[in-house]
């Protein structure tokens, strides 16, 4: 199956050998192609270049992208798109001042959706987490990494992990799994944590690993969750499974996970409010991510990460929506997009690129997603009729998408019943 996108007003992203990520002031340029077609292949985009240069002429399908831009699908590295059910009630309680952190000492946040876990079947949780990648869908995410940590039993993990699996089988969506029994300290262990600790490494990591239901290891190493000691036992403990850290750090304080994270290889450290010279210098010439999650600061009403400061110093970044029912309710990219360069003060390119590009190194697909590569997934977004990129976070709110292709396969179409 061959189809030619044509007449593409602009393609972004074009990369014929791109690097792994993009960091410090790279991450303001963003290759572009006026006037251009694309071709797919089954899944794989096989090539691209000027309208006026086409040579090639028979296709099965085309697809005239005239008012268009077409750009890679965005990547979001970093969701807990599977949980129980939604918490608005419990936010009701952020209105009227509770933080978060006294939210969870009252038993709400996290211990909440983990006692609603219980009641519901592996086929009720598949079920709604299918309808929010649908909807992350039209949207525009094309791949998406999912955590567990609303089971912490190990009953409840490989729960949450078998669905995951499950949504990796049927979802057109590129999808990695990472195991999160650490996200919390379930109550009956609240007098003694390291037992809990225990447990993760005793008897969840090594059954986990047995079904090989994880592609990743997460700890929430962070004020009141888990100490740096405790997240090092559990990332030493994953390791010799060959599961690869991607850790939850810095959101309450300079906790030191973002120092523990690049220790221990960690493919990304994630949300980063908390992060000064020292946790900058640490991350510099490291291969971990810094991935910022912009959704949470703006819905907790956190201080935001300092983004600006962490390209000066040369760093890439990455970002996620970090879609979950207590601190971020949206899995809208498009949103984050938009709260990059509102909140961060990030360019439009910087901002493109930390959910493209970066995010996919984030998640470890940025081998097969992320640019416009010739070889790689054809994972794609047609914007609707938008004037340029400049356009997608300064229309905030609005869904600017208008067809979601993923390898090759239009999955979502916006405009179809207009
Ligand atoms: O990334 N920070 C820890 N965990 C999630 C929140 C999960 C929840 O509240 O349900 C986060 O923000
Ligand atoms: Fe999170």
């Amino acid at each position: 199956m061959k189809t030619l996108i044509s007449n593409i007003k602009q393609l972004l992203l074009t990369d014929e050998s791109p690097q792994r990520f993009v960091a410090g002031a790279d991450m303001a340029q963003l290759s572009t192609l006026n006037d251009a077609y694309l071709i797919i292949d089954d899944d794989k985009i096989t090539d691209y270049g000027k309208m006026s240069e086409l040579s090639e002429a028979n296709f099965d399908k085309t697809i005239d992208a005239s008012d268009s831009l077409v750009m890679p699908a965005f990547c979001d590295p970093h969701t807990h798109i599977v949980f129980p059910e939604t918490r608005e009630i419990e936010y009701i309680d952020k209105i009227k001042g509770l933080s978060y952190e006294e939210i969870a000492k009252r038993g709400g946040g996290i211990l909440n959706s983990a006692r609603k876990i219980i009641e519901k079947s592996e086929d009720d949780l598949y079920e709604s987490a299918m309808q929010r990648l649908n909807e992350i869908a039209s949207y525009g995410t094309g791949a998406v990494e999912i955590k567990s940590g609303y089971g912490l039993t190990t009953e409840g993990e490989l729960k949450m992990l078998r669905v995951i699996k499950r949504l990796k089988e049927d979802s057109p969506l590129t999808i990695k799994a990472n195991f999160l029994g650490a996200h919390a300290v379930p109550p009956e262990y609240k007098q003694n944590q390291g037992k809990y600790v225990d447990l993760i490494i005793n008897e969840m990591i090594p059954a986990v690993a047995k079904e090989n239901l994880a592609d990743y290891i997460d700890v929430f190493c962070d004020r009141g969750f888990f100490t740096v000691e405790e997240t090092e036992r559990i990332l030493e403990a994953g390791a010799k499974y060959e599961l690869v850290p991607k850790i939850h750090a810095n959101e309450l304080d300079y906790s030191g996970g973002i120092q523990t994270g690049v220790k221990h290889n960690a493919l990304s450290v994630d949300h980063l409010e908390y992060t000064g010279d020292e946790e900058i210098a640490v991350l510099k010439d490291s291969a971990t991510m810094p991935t910022l999650l912009p959704g949470a600061s703006f819905f907790l009403e956190l201080i935001y990460a300092p983004a600006r400061k962490m390209i000066i110093a040369g760093l890439p970044i990455a970002m996620a929506s970090d879609f979950n029912p207590g601190s971020s309710p949206s899995g809208n990219m498009q949103f984050i997009l938009s709260l990059g360069s509102i909140k961060y003060r990030l360019l439009p390119e910087e901002s493109i690129n930390a959910i493209t590009h970066n995010a996919a190194y984030a998640m470890g697909v940025e081998n097969e997603l992320g640019t416009i590569t010739r070889g790689k997934k054809a994972n794609l977004i047609i914007t609707k009729n938008i004037p340029n990129y400049e356009f997608l976070p300064y229309y905030y709110g609005a869904n600017k998408v208008k067809q979601t292709i993923i390898e090759g396969k239009t999955i979502v179409n916006n405009e179809k019943n207009h």
